[in-house]
């Protein structure tokens, strides 16, 4: 029976129970990602359709050239997971083989029979269709179905409805190993990235400590005591501006869930201004403050926050020390216009930045500072501000300044503490 022509027509009945399970099927394919997930929803639509007990999906190895059992439905179905079939061994290398449709009704009594997978599954095959999963002319693997119900032997629309369906199983494992396949080389790109952003800053830092060590050496040698505290601190500074950095690049890469508590968000502002004014009086930068009142103290994760608009207000003062011109860093607080969101403003009259650099500032590791700069400043800011809910944006013109505006959202009341929810 398996050696003569198919019939490819199916009966009206069947025309109607297989369109219903290829819709089901591409809602499957279109909502379910995990690929062994959506083989088992595939493989059982299979099963129901055909009316049997079992299947299995096998997948192709060509480094072997050999097939392997991905997915199985049945009680023991894991134990089967290690048989892997040559090319012509079993049904499934058969159809590897033969690149054709299988219909076997006396498998017991069949030779080609490879009889492994019944014993460790401990099922009896009674009978099956076997056909190849083909994707533009490659082969993917061997669907299977087993044991017709009601001791029915499988025929032409049988063999049919699983080609039907192995077409479809064939797209889905192609594409969720083309989504498998894009995801990585994004996660390898990203971590390239990373690695070359840290090792590049890193390696600044190492730059500006390493001359002073035989410098150290020799003023230890002649017991040269000022030698040895001018080196000292070049050597301090390096080490804290490492720890910075590596601060920095944690903060950058954990989740981190917000601590929320009352803050007058005008103090905490004026706070950070005084922190930065014996710099500011350095780079002669006049440091503004423009505070709405009526702000009050909400909810925000203070510590954080106090960082992140810490590190925009040192980048302003930054970028205008030694202009000449008469510089501010003005810093602002109002409520939105449309209400919901207070606003921080820290803005300067300093170079701008053009419209290319400002593409890339909120990126980690982009910095213009050299061995100064971590880079990691702005995006770890603007990460401070989306996991508040908010944002954080600049706007420039280059000669004219730069504005950086947080907007978060104003939080009435905290959450109820979950223990006391789920009490109620
Ligand atoms: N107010 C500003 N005016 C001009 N350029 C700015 C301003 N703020 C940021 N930049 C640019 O954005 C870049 C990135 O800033 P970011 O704070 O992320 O890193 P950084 O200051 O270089 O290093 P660090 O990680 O130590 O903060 C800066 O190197 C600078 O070129
Ligand atoms: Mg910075």
């Amino acid at each position: 029976m398996a050696d003569r022509p198919i019939d490819e027509r199916l009966t009206a009945s069947q025309d109607e129970r297989v369109v219903d399970a290829l819709s089901r099927v591409s809602n499957f394919m279109s909502e379910v990602t995990d690929i062994r997930r959506l083989l088992t929803l595939i493989m059982e639509e299979t099963e129901r359709v055909m009316n049997s007990d079992a299947s299995a999906c096998m997948l192709y190895d060509g480094a072997t050239d050999e097939m392997y059992f991905e997915v199985t439905t049945g009680e023991k179905a894991d134990e089967v997971k290690s048989i892997r079939l040559k090319r012509g061994q079993g049904f499934g290398g058969i159809c590897l083989a033969e690149e054709r449709t299988l219909i076997v009704n006396n498998v017991q009594q069949d030779q080609r029979h490879d009889s492994r997978a019944d014993a460790k599954s401990q099922f009896v095959t009674r009978n099956l269709v076997a056909t190849p999963m083909r994707h533009r002319g490659e082969m993917i693997g061997v669907l299977e179905v087993l044991n017709k119900k009601g001791r029915r032997d499988y025929d032409d629309g049988d063999a049919q409805i699983l080609r039907i369906l192995a077409d479809q199983a064939a797209i889905a494992i192609v594409n969720a190993r083309l989504v498998e396949h894009n995801i990585q080389r994004e996660r390898l790109a990203a971590i390239g990235v990373a690695v070359s952003g840290v090792a590049h800053h890193l390696k600044n830092l190492i730059a500006t400590m390493k001359p002073s060590l035989p410098l150290l050496r020799q003023a230890a040698e002649k017991q040269n005591v000022r030698l040895m505290e001018t080196i000292l601190p070049i050597l301090e500074r390096g080490a804290s501006r490492m720890e910075q950095s590596v601060q920095e690049m944690l903060a950058y890469s954990k989740e981190r869930e917000p601590e929320l508590e009352r803050t007058d968000l005008n103090r905490l502002v004026r706070e950070i201004l005084e922190e930065s004014r014996p710099r500011a009086d350095q780079a002669m930068v006049d440091l503004r403050e423009e505070f709405d009142s009526s702000i009050g103290e909400p909810y925000l994760d203070k510590h954080r926050l106090h960082d992140a608009i810490l590190n925009i207000v040192s980048n302003a003062i930054e970028a205008q020390m030694g202009s000449g011109k008469e510089s501010y860093v003005a810093a602002r607080t109002r409520i939105g216009r449309q209400g919901g969101v207070f606003v921080i403003e820290i803005e300067d009259n300093g170079p701008g930045i053009d419209e290319v650099t400002l593409s890339k500032i909120f990126q980690p590791f982009f910095s213009t500072k050299g061995s100064k700069g971590t880079g990691l400043g702005l995006a770890v800011a603007q990460k401070v501000a989306e996991e508040n809910g908010g944002s954080l944006t600049a706007q420039s013109v280059v000669g004219r300044g730069t504005t950086f505006t947080f907007r978060l959202p104003i939080i009435e009341s905290l959450p109820e503490r979950k223990a006391a929810t789920e009490e109620d």
